[in-house]
């Protein structure tokens, strides 16, 4: 089933790409490997791609929601000579496997019903509708990477000359289409030539942070300072940090929002010394369907991630473990949200669907 090659890759490498025509294929950036090797894994069945999903080769909200599409496309393909009612069963029986990948990034699930609805409108045969699914994934990623431009040109006035400002996770380019969502605020505020130091949170179990938000930030020459997860009470004491940007994984409707496993204490820490804290995400992000953060599926992942993080045993064998990977900041505790249509302040309750759906 998975079968998984690993090549080396050029000097600016995007995190998800489809190669070649509908016979082709899904190229992932091995995220697990870097920041010591940066492989591809290439996809050519949805059971490699709900693998690398699963076990994070390929992770962050829009870039999950991008590559289940593309595995959506993978799984279906074989039935484009069948008639267009079983290409059409085939295509909710795989978003139905690649939905119980991740639970919490809505993007994923976003992604396959944008697909799932393209696969109803009419067509003349099941070839055609697959055409239109590989168009339409592929439509999917080229929108992120214009929303997230946009959020990195709404973003970067937030950011003054001069500012430290703290980030999360990885919500880069390895996150998304390109660019990313928080980093790219830091990277347009960067190139406008503003003097900023990014300070990264390593982001504990899995170091997201060190060994991918780092890696993005020095590769792109901005001055990046690297922190234990424990650190950022003392930093932000210490006045080094102006800001904090994170992304998300899932926005409700009241503007709750679920981010990876520490935003939430961050969240209260900056409101303790007076830093404003931003959320950075794109229209996808939004489930308006979930009225608060409590409706978030949290996903709670494998307790070896934990005990076993680097390689060796870092618990005693046998140890209770908890292990989210995600937790919820109430909407309270945000600044802002920085869309690709608007900076969007508080209160966030109402005001978010005529927002979204305003023109950009
Ligand atoms: O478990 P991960 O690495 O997929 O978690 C990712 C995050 O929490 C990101 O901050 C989020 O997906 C936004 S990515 C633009």
């Amino acid at each position: 089933m998975n079968e998984a090659t690993a090549v080396s890759v050029e000097k600016q490498p995007l995190s998800v790409e489809w190669i070649g025509g509908v016979d082709g294929y899904l190229r992932l950036i091995d995220q697990t490997l870097l920041p010591t090797r940066l492989e591809y894994v290439v996809c050519r069945d949805v059971e490699t791609v709900w693998e690398a999903i699963k076990q994070l080769r390929v992770r962050g909200a829009p870039a999950i929601g991008i590559a289940a599409a593309m595995g959506l496309v993978l799984g279906v393909r074989e039935f484009a000579d069948r008639s267009a009612s079983e290409l059409r069963d085939r295509v909710l029986a795989i978003a139905e496997r690649l939905r119980t990948s991740r639970p919490t990034a809505v993007n994923l699930s976003w992604a396959l019903a944008r697909l799932e609805r393209a696969a109803q409108e009419p067509a003349d045969s099941a070839a055609e509708i697959v055409e239109r699914l590989l168009d339409q994934a592929k439509r999917i990623r080229d929108e992120d990477r214009e929303m997230c431009a946009a959020i990195g040109r709404l973003g970067a006035p937030l950011i003054k000359d001069g500012a430290g400002v703290l980030t999360h996770c990885n919500a880069g380019a390895l996150a998304t289409a390109d660019f990313g969502t928080a980093l790219a605020v830091l990277f347009h505020a960067h190139a406008e030539g503003k003097r900023i130091t990014a300070y990264v949170d390593e982001t504990r179990p899995l170091l997201q942070g060190s060994r991918l938000t780092a890696w993005e930030l020095q590769r792109r020459g901005v001055p990046v300072v690297l922190l234990c997860d424990s650190m950022a009470g003392l930093v932000m004491r210490q006045r080094k940090i102006d800001a904090v940007v994170v992304g998300a994984d899932r926005i409700a409707a009241n503007g709750d929002v679920a981010n990876k496993i520490g935003t939430y204490a961050l969240a209260v820490l900056a409101q303790a010394h007076g830093i404003p804290f931003y959320v950075a995400a794109p229209s996808s992000t939004f489930d308006l369907s979930v009225p608060s953060g409590a409706d978030i599926p949290i996903e709670i992942r494998d307790p070896r991630e934990v005990t076993h993080g680097f390689g060796m045993p870092t618990a005693p064998e046998g140890i209770d473990v908890y292990n989210p990977a995600f937790d919820v900041t109430p909407a309270e505790l945000i600044s802002a949200l920085i869309t690709e249509r608007a900076v969007i302040r508080p209160p966030f309750e109402g005001t978010l669907a005529t927002t979204l759906s305003s023109r950009p």
